[in-house]
């Protein structure tokens, strides 16, 4: 038997956004526009040209994918994003923030205020569980000295 949860927190349920407008042709364009401010930045630019090369329609499709996977919660996307990441040893913790600033900015400019919010905190949960992916370790046990 399933021993009830009782006295834990409930995960937090996240739900499709239901919204007229925002549909996998409005995310593909919210994608689109965000990797073009990615690939101007200077610090992310290279490291993405440096995996992704020329070619980057199968890049955004996928993101397309996950996108609509992670706001409408319709299942395009079966991929891992976390061994993803893990290979990219040119990518530094600080280097999120500059991700969730773009995003940020993509996201208020084509969405409005509401959906934009519903974008933002989804990116901003998953960058902090690949953030711990990559970049968490346990201290070190040190020696005791008695
Ligand atoms: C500094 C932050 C980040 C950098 C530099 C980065 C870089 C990259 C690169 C270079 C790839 C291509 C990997 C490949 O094709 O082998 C990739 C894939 C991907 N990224 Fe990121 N990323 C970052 C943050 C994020 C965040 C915050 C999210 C989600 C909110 C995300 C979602 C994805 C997804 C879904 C893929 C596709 C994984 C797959 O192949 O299925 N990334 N990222």
């Amino acid at each position: 038997m399933n021993a009830p949860l009782a006295g834990r927190p409930r995960p937090v349920e996240e739900r499709a956004l239901d919204h007229p407008e925002i549909d996998r042709a409005f995310i593909g364009r919210l994608v689109r526009e965000f990797y073009r401010r990615v690939r101007a930045n200077h610090r992310l630019g290279p490291i993405f040209e440096g995996v992704i090369g020329r070619d980057w329609e199968p890049h955004l499709e996928k993101l397309t994918d996950f996108w609509s996977a992670v706001i409408l919660k319709n299942g395009a996307y079966s991929g891992r994003p976390v061994p993803a990441h893990l290979k990219l040893k040119q990518v530094r913790e600080e280097d999120f923030d500059i991700w969730l600033g773009i995003f940020r900015q993509t996201a208020a400019d084509l969405c409005e205020p509401d959906v934009a919010k519903v974008f933002v905190q989804r990116a901003e949960r998953i960058a902090q569980s690949l953030k711990l992916a990559m970049f968490f370790r346990l201290p070190m046990a040190q020696p005791r000295e008695d």
